[in-house]
């Protein structure tokens, strides 16, 4: 506990070498949401962790909780993205590692290494209690993660992602979650619980009959 978290001007944040690709005012953002819902032992699957910035956040909030966080992850970076060079150039999951030992969260977190799609299948049904999705941002992928992890959400959770300003990002959620969704203030951080998940879960079921939604 205790790093300095500072915002350079690009808005990333270090925290004493971490790099979060998240800036200031979504990292308050989701800590607050955070914040919001955390009750004792929340089990969180955190999708698309890259080097720690949100994982590391989430670890905290939820640690002193009996909290956990699936880091889930291939930590080959994200397809067609300066991600995916960085992670032909170095062992980013190493990275990682080393990043949440540092900062003291480590024993918070599950590690997954593999593709969302394949970790979705690992849960049970109704067994989280927040997914945050912040992976693949192209439209395919954001309605294939609500869509692979809505039901294994549990009726009381929380899902909730990155980059809601990105087109791609904002139609997968429209289609989904209609206008269901909200956004915490001032950030690019998306949510849906309670009564408009209810709601979106029931549409998703009438619409294709998605598993256990
Ligand atoms: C935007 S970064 C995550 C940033 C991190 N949440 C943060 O704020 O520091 C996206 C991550 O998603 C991962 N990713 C992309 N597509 C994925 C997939 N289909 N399955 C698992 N991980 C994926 C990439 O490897 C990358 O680490």
């Amino acid at each position: 506990m205790g790093k300095t978290i500072i915002c350079d001007t690009r808005g990333i944040i270090y925290q004493e070498g971490v790099t979060a690709l998240i800036d200031i005012g979504d990292a308050e953002a989701l800590q607050e949401l955070i914040w919001q819902i955390a009750k004792k032992g929340m089990m969180i699957a955190e999708v698309g962790s890259w080097m720690g910035g949100t994982t590391a956040l989430l670890a905290r909030a939820v640690a002193s909780i009996e909290g956990k966080v699936f880091a889930i992850d291939h930590w080959l970076g994200t397809p067609e993205t300066w991600e995916r060079r960085v992670g032909k150039s170095m062992d980013v999951y190493a990275y990682f590692k080393g990043n949440m030992v540092d900062l003291g969260v480590w024993d918070a977190i599950h590690p997954l290494v593999m593709s969302s799609q394949m970790a979705s299948k690992i849960f049970a049904a109704l067994i989280l209690d927040m997914v945050f999705i912040d992976a693949d941002h192209s439209y395919e992928a954001v309605k294939q993660d609500i869509l692979g992890w809505l039901p294994k959400l549990k009726h009381s959770g929380t899902l909730c992602g990155h980059d809601a300003n990105r087109p791609s990002v904002i139609k997968a959620l429209d289609e989904c979650l209609g206008n269901s969704y909200s956004i915490m203030p001032n950030s690019l951080v998306w949510y849906i619980h309670g009564k408009p998940l209810q709601e979106a879960r029931r549409r998703l079921k009438d619409k294709g009959g998605q598993e256990a939604l």
